[in-house]
């Protein structure tokens, strides 16, 4: 782990995440916290956007006041548990574009297999905020980024709920460019690729699948 990796200790972040990781938690509350979970992210990874000032009118008086400036915004959503994040995301972002990217691991390997891309026409001139909320072996987020920075993208991030050592070790090898946001990073992966002590499928808890 470097400077690059930034894990939102936030108390209301980390608190949340705990409730979400217990199995008693329902398919409604944990759909609900992942997207709360998700805007408390959005307002962390976009703490550094630069601004600019602009003159306004209030009812009291004019003034020049900041508004976000430099690259516009697009959210990419992994499919399928990645969809879970982007409402929250949305939330605080409402203008942001948004992509999708379909992979699936494929059990024997665990390897990222993609079956979908769909991303804006004007990808390339905005800032990317790739989003996947279990970094678990890391291929599906290193082979989407791969995938993005293939369509002439420079500014990317990468948002996930958890991390395995293991994955963040992937991804930062094959793309040390990419700071990544985390809300924790926990022990293992285990033989099946599941981040230990983790929250289980995120895909199945979000969708109510299983
Ligand atoms: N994907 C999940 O949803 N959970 C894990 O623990 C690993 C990958």
């Amino acid at each position: 782990m470097n400077e690059n990796v930034h894990v939102i200790t936030h108390p209301l972040v980390q608190h949340k995440l705990t409730v979400a990781r217990s199995e008693d938690t329902t398919t409604d509350n944990f759909r609900r916290l992942v997207r709360e979970i998700a805007q408390m992210m959005a307002y962390e990874i976009t703490r550094d956007l630069p601004t600019e000032l602009i003159t306004i009118k209030t009812p009291v008086a004019t003034c020049q006041a900041p508004v976000i400036s430099g690259k516009k915004l697009c959210l990419v959503s992994i499919l399928r548990a990645g969809t879970g994040m982007l409402d929250g995301m949305i939330d605080l972002l409402p203008n942001a574009r948004i992509g999708h990217i379909g992979l699936y691991r494929d059990p024997e390997t665990l390897k990222a297999i993609e079956y979908y891309f769909k991303v804006p026409d004007d990808v390339q001139d905005r800032l990317v905020i790739v989003l996947d909320p279990m970094l678990a072996t890391g291929n599906s987020a290193a082979a989407a980024l791969a995938h993005l920075k293939g369509a002439g993208i420079t500014s990317l991030r990468l948002a996930c709920i958890l991390a395995a050592p293991e994955g963040l070790a992937a991804v930062q090898a094959e793309h040390p460019d990419v700071p990544i946001w985390v809300a924790a990073v926990d022990e293992r992966l285990n033989d099946h690729g599941y981040i230990v002590p983790g929250l289980g499928d995120a895909g199945d808890r979000i969708f109510g699948t299983k």
